[in-house]
């Protein structure tokens, strides 16, 4: 057999790819799992998305090949979508690119803008397909460390010029997954001036745009005056309208962007059955009125996660957005330790800060995709766990053993 290529060796463990076989060990030993790790609710789509894909299913033209093109009715939900909710124009057979879910094409993306020996500048903690597109794109990510002295933002003045003159894409995430930060409008205005300035493309990924409480109303980056010069901006079905595994999304921007993403996809895939398409058309234009009750189911797990998890011993920032809580550890306990007393001990699934590289150290992540009382329950348990590796770890004021970053960690 031929070896690997570089490409293949370079890529990192995929932070969820032990999860299913851990929780399947655990559940066979009869123990009961809570499983905080995916950020994936059990939650149900909105029944109009149910009903239309049923009566797609029995419809021959749409289980033939989408191509590229696609539904054309999707398309123009998104443009309606983008319009109603961003005040965006988007023309939907140019500026719009259908996906097989956002990861997809922020993956595939890369082969487009990156060649071998580029630098992509990626967020970590952060989502896995920015390091993934940039690594199988031969080019070299910039890992720059997420920490709350910095507001868990990206600041470019961090990253040494002589890698901001080889970085040929700027990654982005608000509201952030796994921090659940969200981006004051002035730094986004900043990014977008800075990615002009380097002639760098701003990769938005915006798969939470909907999931905020608390008034907060999470913005496109084509709010930002000159965005379309610079920026793609990816969208999610899965966490708005509870559909992860459906697998649709899609990316828009202007022509010689998207374009760009549409002609690697032409080689590599076929399109989302169109069933799909036109069950997300439907959830885009019919179901407005069901997103605010299902953001309010979120809202009610957040604040069950972040009470119960302050009293359990974990001081929490309540997230403005997303599904997710980012709590700190003590910094003599590593959190791929906590993650696995929590997960043997006491069969809680969390995503260690440490599985999302360097920058996530001190941190675990929880998703709120189960009943307020479950993460009651766990919460409890997490709090076990902490108390026992404490007293294990006795002085607190032994040397930490934290990864060397500051503002950015190394690439
Ligand atoms: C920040 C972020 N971007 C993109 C995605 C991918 O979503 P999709 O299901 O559309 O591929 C996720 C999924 O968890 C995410 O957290």
């Amino acid at each position: 057999m031929p070896p690997y290529t570089n490409r293949l060796l370079s890529l990192p463990e995929y932070p969820l790819a032990k999860i299913p076989e851990q929780k399947r060990q655990l559940i066979a030993r009869g123990v009961d799992v809570i499983d905080l790790g995916a950020g994936d609710a059990d939650l149900a789509p909105p029944p109009a998305v149910l009903d239309r894909i049923s009566a797609a299913v029995r419809i021959p033209t749409m289980s033939r090949y989408g191509f590229a093109l696609g539904l054309m009715e999707y398309r123009e939900a998104v443009a309606r979508f983008m319009k109603r909710r961003f005040g965006q124009d988007f023309d939907p057979l140019k500026e719009i690119v259908p996906l097989i879910g956002s990861k997809e094409g922020i993956s595939h993306l890369a082969l487009a803008y990156l060649s071998p020996g580029d630098y992509s500048i990626v967020p970590e903690p952060g989502y896995n397909s920015y390091l993934g597109g940039s690594f199988l794109s031969d080019a070299i990510p910039y890992k720059y460390a997420l920490r709350p002295e910095n507001g868990f933002l990206v600041d470019l003045d961090n990253v040494p010029p002589e890698i901001l003159k080889k970085s040929k894409i700027l990654y982005l995430n608000y509201p952030n997954n796994p921090t659940g930060a969200i981006a004051p409008r002035e730094y986004l205005v900043e990014m977008v001036r800075r990615c002009k300035e380097l002639d760098m493309l701003l990769v938005y990924d915006n798969a939470y745009s909907e999931l905020a409480y608390d008034g907060y109303v999470p913005p496109s980056i084509f709010e930002i005056e000159g965005a379309r010069e610079v920026a793609i901006e990816f969208h999610s079905m899965s966490k708005t309208y509870n559909m992860t595994g459906w697998r649709c999304g899609w990316a828009c921007g202007r022509q010689e962007i998207v374009g760009a993403l549409a002609k690697v996809k032409s080689f590599i895939d076929t399109g989302t059955f169109m069933g799909i398409q036109a069950a997300a058309a439907t959830g885009l234009d019919d179901c407005q009125e069901w997103i605010p009750q299902n953001v309010a189911a979120f809202k009610e797990r957040r604040d069950a996660a972040v009470a119960a998890f302050c009293e359990a011993g974990f001081p929490c920032v309540e997230p403005k957005a997303t599904m997710y809580l980012w709590l700190p550890l003590p910094k003599n306990i590593p959190s791929a330790v906590f993650g696995e007393r929590l997960l043997q001990d006491e069969g809680v699934i969390v995503l260690p800060g440490s599985l999302f590289g360097p920058g996530g150290e001190g941190f675990f992540r929880v998703s709120f995709i189960t009943s307020s009382d479950r993460l009651r329950e766990a919460a409890t348990r997490a709090g076990r766990v902490l108390k026992r590796l404490k007293a294990q770890a006795g002085d607190e004021s032994r040397p930490v053993r934290r990864p060397e970053v500051s503002g950015a960690a190394r690439a």
